[in-house]
């Protein structure tokens, strides 16, 4: 039988390898649906060469667009977030890839979801701002929950088939381009400096997450909710080879590590066949060759981002929602170029503070958090640039 597959944002990073693993197993996955936001070319290229049953153009403005380039084929075009929640939870799909960016993957996730579906997880906005009520909400409506992200992959496979009590997490981090930068050479930084990542090739949002380590703060939050360990058993490690992609220490002192050549479609294959393990042609890894494999704890001075992830979660309710909220408003202010790199932290933690606390939050109050936080996140960019 084969795996019937939704991929949301199959126009992204993730989403494009995601389509190059379903074509590299026609015989395992089948691409039932194709979503994106406005790039209508890639989207419209992708249809013809999968021929999905579905395809959705976010971008209502783009719809006729692919409506017309599509329409001598057997599929079907819709527009809209809407159709995106209506469409994954269709008998059709199996397994839905959350590889969207940012907080709009919330509402297709939760759609999924309560339509009981498989979940590959990418999209760790997701749970970063709403960890608890998604989490309870697989459980109540028997959707499991697959990680993408190559840390919690990396996590996963190592419980497999484990019943030992986990000890601790360690996350494992490149460091991004600015690690062995200086606090005060992060002042000038430039976007294609916080563009150029070492060893990973991702989405923009995405790479300069990675540049400030928000990105590891964010995956603290993921593995909190994921793993349902509290966040002081999650220990950050920096190790700028990318080899080791996260490890789990058992009770009795045991380390267990997941390794590879850095390759996304690696863990994003493992979720999409698993519970198998299909054959992949990543470049392996040659230990021999490997001059060394360093450790470092993270610089919270520099990297101010990961101490705010911490203290987010500790507070918890609708704070981690805010936080995401205000990053994903300075990251893009920083990508046009409005603020300096520095001034992404800075923005966070005003909205932090800012934002009113509610301890239990409804999905309702999440929606409303991320609102408000994006409109003061907005409102302090204004202010700074018109200085
Ligand atoms: N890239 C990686 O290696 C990597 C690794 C681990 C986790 N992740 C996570 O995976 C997710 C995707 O990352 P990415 O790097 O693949 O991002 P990306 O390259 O920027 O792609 C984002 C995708 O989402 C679509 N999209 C953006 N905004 C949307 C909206 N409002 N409504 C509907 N669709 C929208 C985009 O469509 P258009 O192309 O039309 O704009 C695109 O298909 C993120 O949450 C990221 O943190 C990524």
């Amino acid at each position: 039988m084969k795996r019937k597959i939704a991929i949301l944002g199959s126009t992204g990073s993730i989403g494009t390898q995601a389509i190059s693993v379903c074509m590299g197993h026609p015989d395992l996955l089948q691409i039932e649906l194709l979503t994106a936001n406005t790039n209508t070319a890639l989207l419209i290229e992708q249809a013809r060469a999968c021929m999905p049953n579905s395809v959705v153009i976010a971008d209502e403005s783009k719809y006729q667009e692919v409506s017309d380039a599509l329409s001598p084929l057997d599929i079907k075009v819709f527009t809209g977030i809407k159709s995106i929640c209506d469409i994954v939870g269709g008998d059709n799909i199996d397994m839905v890839l959350t590889a969207m960016v940012g907080f709009s993957g919330l509402e297709p996730t939760v759609a999924a979801i309560r339509a009981g579906k498989a979940i590959a997880l990418a999209n760790k906005e997701t749970l970063v701002a709403a960890g608890q009520i998604v989490m309870a909400m697989a459980k109540k409506y028997g959707a499991p929950i697959i990680p993408v992200d190559s840390e919690h992959s990396a996590i996963f496979q190592c419980l497999q088939g484990e019943r030992a009590t986990v000890e601790k997490i360690i996350l494992t981090a490149s460091g991004g381009p600015f690690f062995r930068k200086s606090v005060k050479e992060l002042e000038s930084v430039t976007i294609a400096d916080a563009l150029n990542h070492p060893n990973w090739k991702m989405g923009e949002k995405v790479t300069v997450d990675s540049a400030s380590m928000m990105n590891k703060g964010l995956e603290m939050i993921e593995a909190r909710w994921l793993f349902n360990i509290v966040p002081e058993n999650i220990e950050i490690i920096v190790h700028p080879q990318s080899i080791i992609h996260s490890m789990v220490q058992f009770s009795d002192g045991s380390v267990t590590a997941q390794m590879s050549t850095p390759d996304m479609r690696l863990p994003i294959q493992y979720a999409l066949t698993y519970p198998f393990r299909a054959d992949l042609d990543t470049k392996r890894v040659d230990f021999a060759k490997l001059a060394r494999f360093e450790f470092h704890s993270p610089d919270h001075e520099k990297f101010p981002c990961i101490g705010m992830a911490y203290e987010a979660i500790k507070k918890g309710g609708n704070i981690p929602c805010a936080m995401n909220a205000a990053n994903e408003i300075a990251v893009e202010a920083f990508l046009n170029g409005k603020i300096q790199f520095v001034s992404i932290p800075k923005i966070i933690e005003n909205v932090m503070i800012g934002t009113e606390f509610v301890a239990e939050p409804t999905l309702e109050d999440i929606y409303k958090t991320n609102d408000q936080a994006r409109a003061l996140a907005t409102t302090l960019i204004n202010k700074h640039t018109s200085r």
